[in-house]
Protein backbone atom coordinates (compact mmCIF):
# COMPACT_ATOMS: atom_id res chain seq x y z
CA UNK A 1 0.00 0.00 0.00
CA UNK A 2 0.89 3.66 -0.14
CA UNK A 3 2.36 5.81 2.26
CA UNK A 4 -0.13 8.50 2.61
CA UNK A 5 2.22 10.93 3.41
CA UNK A 6 4.23 10.23 -0.25
CA UNK A 7 0.22 11.32 -1.82
CA UNK A 8 2.16 14.83 -3.19
CA UNK A 9 4.96 13.40 -4.05
CA UNK A 10 6.16 11.98 -7.35
CA UNK A 11 5.17 8.49 -7.77
CA UNK A 12 7.92 6.83 -7.15
CA UNK A 13 9.59 3.76 -9.78
CA UNK A 14 10.16 0.59 -9.14
CA UNK A 15 13.68 -0.97 -10.57
CA UNK A 16 11.69 -3.43 -12.05
CA UNK A 17 9.02 -0.93 -13.54
CA UNK A 18 11.09 1.78 -14.47
CA UNK A 19 14.77 1.66 -16.04
CA UNK A 20 16.37 -1.16 -14.25
CA UNK A 21 19.84 0.84 -14.12
CA UNK A 22 23.42 -0.92 -13.88
CA UNK A 23 23.44 -0.15 -10.22
CA UNK A 24 20.65 -2.31 -9.62
CA UNK A 25 21.56 -5.13 -11.99
CA UNK A 26 24.42 -5.47 -10.04
CA UNK A 27 22.24 -5.55 -6.50
CA UNK A 28 20.05 -8.06 -8.19
CA UNK A 29 23.22 -10.44 -9.34
CA UNK A 30 24.32 -11.35 -6.28
CA UNK A 31 21.15 -12.40 -4.22
CA UNK A 32 20.53 -15.64 -5.88
CA UNK A 33 21.00 -17.92 -8.96
CA UNK A 34 17.07 -18.09 -9.14
CA UNK A 35 16.96 -14.56 -10.06
CA UNK A 36 19.35 -14.77 -13.01
CA UNK A 37 16.41 -16.33 -15.42
CA UNK A 38 14.27 -14.12 -13.93
CA UNK A 39 16.33 -10.93 -14.77
CA UNK A 40 15.21 -11.48 -18.50
CA UNK A 41 11.78 -10.88 -17.51
CA UNK A 42 13.00 -7.77 -15.48
CA UNK A 43 14.65 -6.73 -19.03
CA UNK A 44 11.36 -7.05 -20.95
CA UNK A 45 9.16 -4.48 -18.60
CA UNK A 46 12.39 -2.04 -18.91
CA UNK A 47 10.10 0.19 -20.74
CA UNK A 48 6.82 -0.23 -18.77
CA UNK A 49 5.21 2.69 -18.42
CA UNK A 50 6.19 4.87 -15.26
CA UNK A 51 3.82 6.00 -12.24
CA UNK A 52 1.84 9.38 -13.15
CA UNK A 53 -0.94 11.62 -12.02
CA UNK A 54 -3.64 10.24 -14.36
CA UNK A 55 -5.33 7.51 -14.01
CA UNK A 56 -5.39 4.89 -16.78
CA UNK A 57 -7.97 3.01 -18.48
CA UNK A 58 -6.58 -0.35 -19.77
CA UNK A 59 -8.22 -2.51 -22.45
CA UNK A 60 -9.20 -6.22 -23.08
CA UNK A 61 -5.41 -6.60 -23.00
CA UNK A 62 -4.86 -4.96 -19.83
CA UNK A 63 -7.54 -7.45 -17.97
CA UNK A 64 -5.70 -10.93 -19.74
CA UNK A 65 -2.53 -9.49 -18.65
CA UNK A 66 -3.89 -8.88 -14.55
CA UNK A 67 -6.08 -12.15 -14.38
CA UNK A 68 -2.56 -14.01 -15.18
CA UNK A 69 -0.79 -12.22 -12.47
CA UNK A 70 -3.67 -12.45 -10.12
CA UNK A 71 -3.76 -15.28 -10.43
CA UNK A 72 -0.33 -16.22 -9.57
CA UNK A 73 -0.45 -13.45 -6.49
CA UNK A 74 -3.44 -15.48 -5.05
CA UNK A 75 -1.98 -19.47 -5.77
CA UNK A 76 1.00 -18.45 -4.00
CA UNK A 77 -1.28 -17.46 -0.98
CA UNK A 78 -3.10 -20.83 -1.32
CA UNK A 79 0.29 -22.99 -1.53
CA UNK A 80 0.87 -20.78 2.24
CA UNK A 81 -1.85 -21.64 3.90
CA UNK A 82 -1.01 -25.07 5.05
CA UNK A 83 2.94 -23.82 5.92
CA UNK A 84 1.24 -20.97 8.10
CA UNK A 85 1.42 -23.58 11.40
CA UNK A 86 2.53 -22.37 15.08
CA UNK A 87 6.70 -22.33 15.08
CA UNK A 88 7.01 -21.47 11.14
CA UNK A 89 9.58 -18.69 10.41
CA UNK A 90 8.34 -16.18 8.61
CA UNK A 91 11.57 -16.23 6.65
CA UNK A 92 10.43 -19.60 5.69
CA UNK A 93 7.63 -18.80 3.90
CA UNK A 94 8.66 -15.39 2.72
CA UNK A 95 11.61 -17.91 0.90
CA UNK A 96 8.74 -20.75 0.35
CA UNK A 97 6.89 -17.76 -1.48
CA UNK A 98 10.00 -16.40 -3.60
CA UNK A 99 10.95 -19.91 -5.04
CA UNK A 100 6.93 -20.77 -5.69
CA UNK A 101 6.46 -17.52 -8.05
CA UNK A 102 10.14 -17.82 -9.70
CA UNK A 103 9.45 -21.38 -10.18
CA UNK A 104 6.18 -19.67 -12.75
CA UNK A 105 8.71 -17.34 -14.33
CA UNK A 106 7.16 -14.00 -12.42
CA UNK A 107 8.75 -11.75 -10.26
CA UNK A 108 8.31 -10.96 -6.81
CA UNK A 109 7.78 -7.12 -7.29
CA UNK A 110 8.96 -6.26 -3.56
CA UNK A 111 12.08 -7.70 -4.00
CA UNK A 112 14.48 -4.63 -4.24
CA UNK A 113 11.43 -2.51 -4.21
CA UNK A 114 12.94 1.23 -2.11
CA UNK A 115 15.32 -0.99 -0.85
CA UNK A 116 13.17 -3.85 0.26
CA UNK A 117 14.60 -7.27 0.11
CA UNK A 118 11.80 -9.82 0.56
CA UNK A 119 9.14 -11.33 -1.40
CA UNK A 120 6.65 -11.06 1.35
CA UNK A 121 5.02 -8.66 3.93
CA UNK A 122 4.26 -10.73 7.04
CA UNK A 123 2.71 -8.53 9.80
CA UNK A 124 1.33 -10.21 12.60
CA UNK A 125 -0.88 -9.39 15.73
CA UNK A 126 -0.42 -4.99 16.10
CA UNK A 127 1.53 -4.75 12.92
CA UNK A 128 -0.58 -3.17 10.73
CA UNK A 129 1.44 -3.55 7.68
CA UNK A 130 4.87 -3.90 5.36
CA UNK A 131 6.26 -6.94 8.95
CA UNK A 132 9.73 -8.01 7.45
CA UNK A 133 10.02 -11.72 7.23
CA UNK A 134 12.43 -12.74 9.75
CA UNK A 135 13.88 -15.44 12.30
CA UNK A 136 10.60 -14.29 14.27
CA UNK A 137 8.61 -18.02 14.33
CA UNK A 138 4.61 -17.45 14.69
CA UNK A 139 2.87 -19.11 17.73
CA UNK A 140 -0.50 -20.37 18.64
CA UNK A 141 -3.29 -17.64 18.64
CA UNK A 142 -1.35 -15.19 16.54
CA UNK A 143 -3.43 -13.56 13.70
CA UNK A 144 -1.37 -12.62 10.53
CA UNK A 145 -1.67 -11.11 7.21
CA UNK A 146 0.77 -11.67 4.28
CA UNK A 147 1.21 -9.76 1.40
CA UNK A 148 2.15 -10.75 -1.83
CA UNK A 149 2.85 -8.62 -5.42
CA UNK A 150 3.73 -10.65 -8.82
CA UNK A 151 4.91 -9.31 -12.07
CA UNK A 152 3.94 -11.48 -14.83
CA UNK A 153 4.74 -10.25 -18.24
CA UNK A 154 5.06 -6.39 -16.61
CA UNK A 155 1.76 -6.79 -14.90
CA UNK A 156 1.18 -6.62 -11.21
CA UNK A 157 -1.16 -9.20 -9.18
CA UNK A 158 -1.26 -7.41 -5.43
CA UNK A 159 -3.02 -9.40 -2.89
CA UNK A 160 -2.52 -10.03 1.09
CA UNK A 161 -5.33 -12.43 3.42
CA UNK A 162 -5.23 -13.17 6.60
CA UNK A 163 -3.97 -16.45 8.50
CA UNK A 164 -5.18 -17.53 11.97
CA UNK A 165 -2.59 -19.64 13.53
CA UNK A 166 -4.08 -22.38 15.35
CA UNK A 167 -6.84 -21.33 17.88
CA UNK A 168 -7.15 -17.67 18.17
CA UNK A 169 -8.92 -15.12 20.50
CA UNK A 170 -12.52 -15.19 19.19
CA UNK A 171 -11.81 -11.30 19.12
CA UNK A 172 -8.82 -11.57 17.28
CA UNK A 173 -11.01 -14.23 14.49
CA UNK A 174 -13.66 -11.55 14.77
CA UNK A 175 -11.24 -8.79 13.89
CA UNK A 176 -10.00 -10.60 11.18
CA UNK A 177 -14.18 -11.60 10.27
CA UNK A 178 -15.05 -8.26 9.92
CA UNK A 179 -11.94 -6.75 7.61
CA UNK A 180 -13.22 -9.27 5.14
CA UNK A 181 -16.85 -7.80 5.61
CA UNK A 182 -15.24 -4.59 5.04
CA UNK A 183 -13.27 -5.00 1.95
CA UNK A 184 -16.56 -6.46 0.78
CA UNK A 185 -18.65 -3.23 1.77
CA UNK A 186 -15.88 -1.21 -0.25
CA UNK A 187 -15.55 -3.74 -3.55
CA UNK A 188 -19.70 -4.05 -3.98
CA UNK A 189 -19.35 0.14 -4.67
CA UNK A 190 -17.13 -0.80 -7.80
CA UNK A 191 -18.99 0.37 -11.07
CA UNK A 192 -18.78 2.77 -14.11
CA UNK A 193 -20.27 6.03 -12.28
CA UNK A 194 -19.65 5.07 -8.58
CA UNK A 195 -16.90 7.64 -6.87
CA UNK A 196 -14.15 6.66 -4.72
CA UNK A 197 -15.45 8.34 -1.84
CA UNK A 198 -18.33 5.94 -1.93
CA UNK A 199 -15.92 2.55 -1.37
CA UNK A 200 -14.59 4.49 1.72
CA UNK A 201 -17.50 5.50 3.23
CA UNK A 202 -18.95 1.88 2.27
CA UNK A 203 -15.41 0.82 4.81
CA UNK A 204 -15.34 3.58 7.22
CA UNK A 205 -18.84 2.88 7.99
CA UNK A 206 -18.81 -0.35 8.59
CA UNK A 207 -15.89 -0.64 10.39
CA UNK A 208 -16.85 2.27 12.90
CA UNK A 209 -20.34 0.74 13.65
CA UNK A 210 -18.13 -2.13 14.48
CA UNK A 211 -16.29 0.14 17.19
CA UNK A 212 -12.81 -0.61 14.94
CA UNK A 213 -10.89 1.88 13.37
CA UNK A 214 -10.02 2.35 9.54
CA UNK A 215 -5.75 3.47 9.40
CA UNK A 216 -5.57 6.19 7.71
CA UNK A 217 -1.53 6.59 7.21
CA UNK A 218 -1.66 3.95 3.96
CA UNK A 219 -4.23 3.68 1.03
CA UNK A 220 -4.79 1.54 -1.46
CA UNK A 221 -3.39 2.08 -5.39
CA UNK A 222 -3.73 1.79 -8.79
CA UNK A 223 -2.11 -1.11 -9.94
CA UNK A 224 -1.12 -2.50 -13.68
CA UNK A 225 2.46 -2.15 -15.09
CA UNK A 226 3.20 0.30 -12.23
CA UNK A 227 3.09 -0.83 -9.18
CA UNK A 228 1.42 1.61 -7.03
CA UNK A 229 0.37 3.94 -9.28
CA UNK A 230 -2.83 7.28 -9.55
CA UNK A 231 -5.48 7.05 -7.77
CA UNK A 232 -4.95 6.61 -3.86
CA UNK A 233 -7.66 4.16 -2.56
CA UNK A 234 -8.41 5.86 0.82
CA UNK A 235 -10.59 3.57 2.97
CA UNK A 236 -13.00 5.81 4.42
CA UNK A 237 -14.54 9.09 2.49
CA UNK A 238 -17.90 10.30 2.14
CA UNK A 239 -20.19 9.14 -0.37
CA UNK A 240 -20.17 10.60 -3.91
CA UNK A 241 -16.83 12.33 -3.06
CA UNK A 242 -13.52 11.41 -5.08
CA UNK A 243 -12.79 10.64 -8.55
CA UNK A 244 -15.61 8.60 -10.49
CA UNK A 245 -14.78 4.93 -11.16
CA UNK A 246 -14.46 4.61 -15.19
CA UNK A 247 -14.40 0.72 -16.71
CA UNK A 248 -10.86 0.02 -16.92
CA UNK A 249 -9.18 1.50 -14.02
CA UNK A 250 -7.04 -0.83 -12.33
CA UNK A 251 -6.56 -0.94 -8.60
CA UNK A 252 -6.44 -2.54 -5.29
CA UNK A 253 -8.70 -2.01 -2.29
CA UNK A 254 -7.07 -3.05 1.19
CA UNK A 255 -8.39 -2.15 3.98
CA UNK A 256 -6.22 -1.86 7.57
CA UNK A 257 -8.71 -2.13 10.28
CA UNK A 258 -7.30 -2.05 14.13
CA UNK A 259 -9.50 -2.95 17.45
CA UNK A 260 -8.11 -0.20 18.79
CA UNK A 261 -7.54 3.50 17.40
CA UNK A 262 -6.48 4.04 13.89
CA UNK A 263 -2.70 5.80 14.57
CA UNK A 264 0.28 3.63 13.64
CA UNK A 265 3.78 4.33 13.92
CA UNK A 266 6.80 2.63 11.32
CA UNK A 267 9.39 1.01 13.81
CA UNK A 268 12.99 2.17 13.35
CA UNK A 269 13.74 -0.43 10.26
CA UNK A 270 11.67 1.96 7.92
CA UNK A 271 9.26 -0.30 6.99
CA UNK A 272 7.01 -2.24 10.08
CA UNK A 273 4.36 -0.07 10.86
CA UNK A 274 2.73 -0.64 14.41
CA UNK A 275 -0.91 0.39 16.06
CA UNK A 276 0.75 3.41 18.49
CA UNK A 277 -1.82 1.40 21.18
CA UNK A 278 -0.86 -1.93 20.41
CA UNK A 279 -3.87 -2.96 19.44
CA UNK A 280 -4.36 -5.63 16.96
CA UNK A 281 -4.49 -5.09 13.43
CA UNK A 282 -5.97 -6.51 10.60
CA UNK A 283 -5.70 -6.33 6.24
CA UNK A 284 -7.36 -7.54 3.37
CA UNK A 285 -6.18 -7.01 -0.42
CA UNK A 286 -7.31 -7.85 -3.82
CA UNK A 287 -6.15 -6.45 -7.13
CA UNK A 288 -9.52 -5.18 -8.82
CA UNK A 289 -10.81 -3.82 -12.63
CA UNK A 290 -13.35 -1.55 -13.07
CA UNK A 291 -15.87 -3.49 -15.29
CA UNK A 292 -18.85 -1.80 -17.72
CA UNK A 293 -21.10 -3.45 -14.65
CA UNK A 294 -19.48 -3.47 -11.94
CA UNK A 295 -15.71 -5.06 -10.81
CA UNK A 296 -13.46 -8.14 -11.22
CA UNK A 297 -11.76 -9.51 -8.35
CA UNK A 298 -8.10 -10.47 -10.68
CA UNK A 299 -7.05 -11.89 -7.56
CA UNK A 300 -9.57 -14.14 -6.78
CA UNK A 301 -8.09 -17.47 -5.00
CA UNK A 302 -8.87 -20.76 -7.51
CA UNK A 303 -8.54 -22.81 -4.31
CA UNK A 304 -11.14 -21.04 -2.43
CA UNK A 305 -8.92 -20.34 0.39
CA UNK A 306 -10.15 -16.57 0.51
CA UNK A 307 -10.24 -16.64 3.61
CA UNK A 308 -7.74 -19.10 4.99
CA UNK A 309 -9.60 -20.41 7.98
N1 LIG B 1 2.12 -5.17 -1.29
C1 LIG B 1 2.15 -3.89 -0.64
C2 LIG B 1 0.93 -3.16 -1.12
O1 LIG B 1 -0.12 -3.64 -0.90
C3 LIG B 1 3.40 -3.14 -0.91
C4 LIG B 1 4.56 -3.67 -0.21
S1 LIG B 1 5.93 -2.77 -0.65
C5 LIG B 1 7.17 -3.53 0.16
O2 LIG B 1 0.94 -2.17 -1.78
F1 LIG B 1 8.24 -3.04 -0.31
F2 LIG B 1 7.02 -3.32 1.43
F3 LIG B 1 7.13 -4.80 -0.04
CO1 LIG C 1 -1.26 -2.90 -2.56
CO1 LIG D 1 -0.09 -5.71 -1.16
Amino acid sequence: MRYIDERHLDFAVHPLDGRVSRRQHLILKPFSPKVRPAMSLAEDIEIAPRASRRIKLHGAEGFEGMRVAGRIAAECLDMLTPHVRPGVATAELDRLAREFILDRGALPACLFYRGYSHTLCISPNHVVCHGIPGDRTLREGDIANIDVTVIVDGWHGDTSRMYLVGEVAPRARRLAELTYEAFHRGLEQVKPGARLGDVGHAIQSYVEAQRCSVVRDFCGHGVGQVFHDAPNILHYGRPGAGEALKAGMFFTIEPMVNLGRPQVKVLADGWTAVTRDKSLSAQCEHSIGVTDDGYEVFTASPAGLFKPF
